[in-house]
């Protein structure tokens, strides 16, 4: 297990290191085989500030995040990609990456956020579950033809059941 990791706004000088950790997967040879789409990808999310990076005393820039803010239905956060070095995979930094921006994602008052993870993913999906995620679809050829995604999401506050709503009203007007 990693003893500390520290979160930085991903800049441009990063992006060789997100384009090796995304090549260097199932997801990279399966989705990303055209290099230059890769490229443009994720300099995209680079541009707008959207990327986070984990840092350890080892690796300045051990694995890295992509989420939008209304990335989903145009009001909810969207996990876009999530990537580990092979070299620090399992210790927990993809787990780590999640945390910190479901954290950041509740101090802006977002109730859920979504991502998708293709069906070859089996270890992604392990981690998604592990950490809350629950599938809600399943898509058929979403981004490339033969793959289905599994849409995932994950409630970030707690839902005021309506008993509990009736008694805060109860008390309200008492
Ligand atoms: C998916 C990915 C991001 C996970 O990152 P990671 O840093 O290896 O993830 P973690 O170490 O937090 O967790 C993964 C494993 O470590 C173990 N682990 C880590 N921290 C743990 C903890 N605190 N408690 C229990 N288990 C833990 C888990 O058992 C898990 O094992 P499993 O996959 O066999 O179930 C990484 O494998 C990766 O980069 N894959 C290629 C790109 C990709 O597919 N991205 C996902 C796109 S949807």
């Amino acid at each position: 297990m990693i003893n500390r990791v520290s979160i930085n706004e991903g800049v441009s000088a990063h992006l060789d290191a997100c384009l090796a950790m995304v090549r260097d997967s199932d997801l990279g040879r399966n989705y990303f085989q055209d290099e230059g789409r890769l490229t443009g990808i994720i300099r995209e999310g680079l541009l707008k500030g959207e990327i986070r990076i984990a840092c350890t005393a080892e690796n300045p820039c051990a694995g890295f995040i992509w989420f939008t803010g209304a990335g989903m239905f145009y009001g909810f956060p969207y996990i876009r990609l999530l990537a580990v070095n092979p070299a620090c995979r399992s210790d927990g930094i993809g787990s780590f990456l999640l945390q910190y921006v479901e954290d950041l994602l509740r101090q802006r008052q977002a109730r859920k956020v979504f991502l998708t993870v293709a069906e070859f993913n089996l270890r992604a999906k392990r981690l998604y579950e592990r950490l809350g995620y629950g599938e809600v679809a399943l898509i058929s050829d979403l981004y490339i033809a033969g793959y289905a995604e599994h849409v995932m999401m994950k409630q970030l506050d707690e839902v005021p059941r309506p008993t509990d709503l009736l008694s805060e009203i109860g008390h309200a007007i008492a």
